[in-house]
């Protein structure tokens, strides 16, 4: 006699490969604390509404909880036969509790209760997420108060361009893990209702009280379509595209990581204990965490891709496809908590070489507009001092000088507005404390700028409920 669920229609055992191939239980055991969780609210609803007995919804509670503690201690091992992690709870279940056991499912479906589940489970990993990059945003804000007044290149085209902060640069990424928190709230607003209750696809004949089963899960809203409840994967869609910005962030960050310990820069060094040597050349350190990140990024986009891909051709409304939501957004996940857990602790450890960031800021005419700039205060149109700083720049370089080198004989020859201030102008130090607009570089900005992000970060985390 076959032991599936659905045996009564079936008079044949399930070929063994098809059985392997149709089971999701290696992957989607994750979910058994979310899937007991849920099936407590059904019982004390199922109950409430006076479907089932308050005694057997006791039992069936209580059973619930046993199994839950026996997964935990390592007691109960997962069935690798059982068609998904909700089959073998519930069978689990009729095992320990008998024929009281098979009142669980009723006015309830998979498909709903997958979709509940993975709603569940998502809503509590969002919020490690969002954890992780909150610690992110704090280390770069301690790093950054340290270095508002360390000079370093601006880029673009990677070519050097204005001179702007250590803590300027380093803040712009906090502006950005800032907005990817922003997303993760929202995110976790339209995860945050409660599919149960659309039964397989067209609800149910039974009383049901659905309000009261989303407040026992702390869910505010319930579906309004029960198509739509148990189609719907949106949500898991939405929370791994903020995944891909999330990768994205960090692999431009790591991707900047790589070349300021690289020799040609020398901005940074990585500490001892967040790089690695080479097998063979001994002078090497390499920095594999911000490589590997960056590789990261293309598996997480992949699995975006995948879901967007297996969702896309779907008739309403639960298809088989929509196991594979698991893997990917899982995986997706999985990868991005890994790769906070290195980051974060490697920046903090890295030493930031003020004087070669200096040295860097001092080499590439960074302050050729802050020139020009000068002969536009003393009366001279924009683009015709562009041009005047244009000639003396080409002329530094064919003679080996750099813009603070020059006399002030040698400036006055391109334009005899040029007087003994220009040095100062044009000094690294006031150009970036001229540049005392809001969002721009001078140390008072970039202090301003990093309270700013500390009190958004804890609006975020109130919002979010964390910490
Ligand atoms: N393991 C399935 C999934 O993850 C659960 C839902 C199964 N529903 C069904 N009608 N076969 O999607």
């Amino acid at each position: 006699m076959s032991d599936k669920m659905w045996a009564g229609r079936f008079s044949k055992e399930l070929n063994q490969r098809v059985n392997d191939f149709n089971s999701s239980i290696r992957f989607d055991n994750r979910l058994f604390a979310e899937d007991i969780k849920g099936s407590i609210a059904h019982a004390s609803m199922l109950s409430k509404q006076g479907i089932i007995s308050e005694s057997d919804a006791e039992s069936i509670k209580e059973g619930l909880h046993e199994i839950e503690a026996d997964i935990k201690s390592g007691e109960l091992l997962f069935d690798p036969t059982a068609e998904d992690i909700h089959m073998f709870i519930e069978a689990e279940l009729t095992k320990r509790i008998g024929y009281i056991g098979k009142r669980l499912h009723t006015a309830r479906s998979r498909n709903d209760q997958v979709a509940l589940d993975i709603r569940l489970y998502l809503l509590r990993e969002i919020n490690v997420v969002a954890e992780a990059i909150g610690d992110l945003i704090l280390t770069l804000c301690d790093v950054a108060e340290k270095h508002t007044e360390t000079i370093m290149p601006g880029y673009t085209h990677l070519q050097r361009a204005q001179p702007i902060t250590m803590a300027h640069h380093l803040s712009a990424y906090s502006q950005m893990l800032l907005r990817d928190m922003d997303r993760l709230l929202d995110v976790k607003r339209r995860t945050a209702v409660s599919p149960i209750g659309n039964c397989a696809l067209a609800g149910t004949t039974y009383p049901l009280d659905r309000v009261y089963e989303a407040e026992l899960l702390d869910l505010s809203e319930i579906t309004e379509n029960s198509l739509d409840g148990v189609s719907d994967r949106d949500f898991v869609i939405e929370f791994t595209s903020v995944l891909s910005l999330i990768m994205m962030h960090l692999s431009r960050f790591s991707e900047e990581i790589i070349l300021w310990c690289s020799y040609e820069f020398r901005f940074i060094e990585l500490d001892d204990a967040y790089a690695t040597g080479s097998s063979i050349m001994p002078q090497k350190k390499n920095p594999d965490i911000t490589e590997l990140i960056r590789g990261k990024t293309g598996r997480v986009y992949g699995d975006l891709m995948n879901l967007l891909t297996m969702m896309k051709g779907l008739p309403l409304a639960y298809n088989k496809d929509m196991q594979e939501d698991k893997e990917a957004v899982f995986d997706a996940l999985d990868t991005v908590k890994l790769c906070l857990r290195a980051f974060t602790p490697m920046i903090k450890a890295m030493k930031i070489n003020n004087e070669n960031c200096r040295a860097a800021a001092a080499g590439g005419f960074i302050n050729a507009t802050d020139c020009a700039d000068y002969l536009t205060k003393k009366g001279i149109a924009f683009r015709m001092a562009y041009k005047i700083t244009g000639e003396i720049v080409n002329y530094c370089i064919k003679n080996g000088k750099t813009l603070e080198s020059l006399t002030l004989k040698e400036y006055q020859r391109f334009d005899l507005e040029f007087d003994e201030d220009v040095f100062n102008y044009i000094n690294l130090e006031t150009c970036v404390r001229a540049r005392n607009v809001p969002g721009g570089p001078a140390p008072e900005r970039v202090a301003e700028q990093i309270t700013g992000i500390r009190v958004k970060l804890a609006k975020l985390c109130i919002a979010l409920k964390i910490q």
